[in-house]
């Protein structure tokens, strides 16, 4: 049945980019997506920060903003899913068009700007969701782009999804809602994430814990990078995700689109992400677990980011250029290379070289 995933993928790749989404979604929500048994091999499971995946290889936040189809994409193979970014209340995002493949560049940029329909929508389908479920579903929980208090939008969606995701991303690094990145900042994240930490105790002692990780940009200057990785690490933060999409264009580009505004993804992203991950996995000393992210389209990648310090990856471009049958080919291709360097396990791998 792979001919017929990839033949659908190759249709879809001709389509305005954002329909093709919609119609992948439409289609997983109809089942005709691949189901793959859970047949992993036991070198690819791991413990993230009190998580088991059957495997490290998971989808990154924006593939499933609404957590319309989060059983199914984990029927694809992957071993964990982030859904979102969500935000308090639904807001339909900037202007088309907002999203641009750079085929030739293996990239995508986009400035979506968190269209998504609002932590109700949200938390009613993953209360839906079969149950036991294949493998972790994140909630990736962002602010409103007119709120108020974006430290509160949050918290708002910490305590509305604590009961019902596996566990929790903030998200501080899009690039596509203004000053969004700001909370990156020294004092603006010590008051976020002491925010956090004290929604967290409550929820904690009533519902269980989950890990909180935070996801960062690429962007950051290695001091910027570095005072976060303390301030997580002061907060009780389980993680951190390196990285988000970036604002820097690299002189490789080709594509017409490179000029768009909003962030790179893809193929250009995988060294800059790899880079700021090696760096914070030195500077962690284990303090937290890192998830790398960014240009993740091949074992070969996945097992750079493992051997980087990630703990685990997530994935999106490659799978827009890919289609489906991109998740088990990446898991037998790092399986291999695990078998190949002598290692038993993938924790033993996470920042071997
Ligand atoms: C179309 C699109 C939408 C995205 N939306 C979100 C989002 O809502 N929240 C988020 O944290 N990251 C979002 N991302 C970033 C991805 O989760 C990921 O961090 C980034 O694309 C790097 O991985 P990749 O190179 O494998 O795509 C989005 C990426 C793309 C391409």
């Amino acid at each position: 049945m792979t001919w017929i995933h990839d033949a659908a993928t190759a249709v879809l790749r001709r389509l305005d980019p954002e329909i093709a989404h919609r119609l992948s979604l439409q289609g997983l929500a109809w089942g005709l997506g691949p189901r793959h048994l859970q047949d992993d091999e036991p070198s690819l499971a791991i413990d993230l920060a009190g998580l088991t995946l059957a495997n490290a290889v998971g989808l990154a936040a924006g593939f499933d903003k609404d957590a319309e189809v989060a059983d199914r994409l984990l029927s694809l193979g992957f071993g964990f899913v982030e859904c979102g970014t969500v935000t308090p209340l639904p807001q339909a995002g900037n202007p088309r068009p907002r999203l641009f493949r750079l085929p030739a560049d293996r990239a995508v940029i986009n400035r979506m700007g968190f269209n998504n329909a609002g932590l109700d929508r949200f938390a009613g389908r993953l209360g839906r969701m079969p149950s036991p479920r294949a493998g972790p579903v994140g909630a990736n929980v962002g602010a409103n782009k007119e709120s108020a208090d974006r430290v509160a939008d949050y918290v708002i969606g910490l305590r509305r999804l604590w009961p019902l995701a596996d566990y929790f991303t903030l998200n501080v690094s899009s690039p596509n809602t203004p000053g969004l990145r700001e909370l990156q900042q020294k004092t603006a994240m010590e008051e976020l994430l002491g925010a956090v930490a004290e929604a967290r105790a409550s929820l904690s002692a009533t519902h269980g814990q989950r890990p909180v990780f935070l996801k960062i940009a690429p962007d950051l200057s290695a001091s910027g990078a570095r005072d976060i990785l303390e301030t997580a690490v002061a907060n009780g933060l389980d993680g951190l995700i390196v990285s988000n999409t970036t604002l820097a264009r690299p002189a490789s580009l080709v594509s017409p689109h490179r000029a768009e505004d909003g962030g790179l993804s893809g193929a250009p992203l995988f060294e800059p992400s790899t880079a700021l991950l090696r760096d914070l996995f030195a500077e962690a000393g284990g303090r937290l677990v890192l998830i790398g992210a960014g240009g993740v389209g091949s074992g070969a990648e996945a097992y750079a980011k493992i051997r980087a310090g990630a703990r685990a990856v997530q994935l999106y471009t490659a799978l827009a250029y890919e289609g489906p049958g991109l998740v088990r080919r990446i898991k037998r291709e790092l399986a291999a290379r695990l078998r190949a360097d002598g290692f038993v396990r993938l924790k033993d791998a996470v920042g071997a070289g």
